[in-house]
């Protein structure tokens, strides 16, 4: 499978990657350990970017204004934002690939598309492949640009036509209508910021808000449900955390978690966990 993704060396607070024809060097709290190439190899980066005195990046000039990749098998546009985020966080590529398997698994199990709602959805990459694994996808996030971004990978990975509800909003706010609406999601993938902002300015902060989230999604499940994959940055969260929250609200599931991984030609780099609940 063509991969244009790559991790090619971690290490003093910082990573460096490959994104198709460009090399970036960005910050990455986990890497304590020392790097294993020489900084002759770093500095062929073509851009890089600092929050050491505010968000700021060097040699932006040389990344054009947007590009694309292939990566797990999804199509994405890339451009650097003020943030320093690209449009994609290739630590969920293990995670786009099963979801891929697991709705396509499902599908032909029950001889009907099964319905995934992508909640906190950001470009998409779970949206795609949970589409490109033949589900009616409802994709749902609160910043209307992130959802044009998205709406652009799907034309991208030929999904232009494909059964995708596009949704602005805040993720409490939609998930409470839709159960008064009596609608259902056979599977559900949700990645909460630590903190972030609703549609409408509305806070949203993990350790106070996590427990309603998963609430909702409880009550928003269909009658046969298939999945609900739970993925999290948030520095303390850890796969345990996740494992005992999901088990409680889910106990006939059977439950797989683990680290979200960069990787590539050097140190596995860790970047948050997934939580798996599989009924
Ligand atoms: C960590 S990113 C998700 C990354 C994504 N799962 C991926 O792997 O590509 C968090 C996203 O949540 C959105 N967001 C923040 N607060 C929200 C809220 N209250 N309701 C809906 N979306 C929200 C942000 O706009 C952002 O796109």
């Amino acid at each position: 499978m063509k991969d244009d993704y790559e991790l090619l060396d971690s290490g003093d607070g910082r990573k460096l990657e490959r994104f198709g024809d460009y090399v970036l060097a960005r910050p990455c709290s986990q890497a304590m350990w020392r790097p294993e190439l020489s900084e002759s190899e770093w500095s062929r980066a073509d851009a890089s970017f600092d929050r050491e005195d505010g968000n700021r990046w060097h040699g932006r000039v040389n990344l054009p204004k947007e590009w694309r990749i292939e990566t797990a098998g999804v199509k994405f546009k890339l451009g650097g934002t003020d943030f320093g985020h690209l449009g994609i966080f290739p630590e969920q590529r293990a995670q786009w690939k099963w979801i891929r398997s697991k709705v396509a698994e499902e599908g032909e199990k029950r001889g009907a598309k099964i319905s995934v709602l992508n909640l906190f959805a950001y470009s998409g990459g779970s949206t795609m492949a949970a589409a490109l694994g033949g589900a009616e996808a409802c994709h749902l996030d609160a910043s209307r640009g992130m959802v044009e971004w998205a709406r652009e990978n799907a034309v991208l990975n030929g999904l232009g036509s494909a059964p995708i509800r596009w949704i602005v909003d805040d993720a409490h706010k939609f998930m409470k209508r839709e159960i008064r609406r009596g609608r259902s999601y056979d599977g559900i993938i949700l990645d909460p910021p630590t903190f972030g902002r609703g549609a409408s300015g509305e806070m949203y902060k993990i350790e106070r808000d996590l427990k309603e989230t998963l609430g909702l999604v409880r009550d928003l499940l269909s009658a046969n449900p298939a999945f609900v994959l739970f993925s999290s940055h948030t520095p303390g969260l850890s796969c345990h955390v996740a494992e005992n929250v999901l088990g409680q609200l889910f106990p006939s599931a059977s439950l797989e978690s683990g680290e979200m991984l960069l990787e590539g030609s050097a140190l596995k780099c860790p970047s948050g966990i997934y939580c798996r609940a599989i009924f």
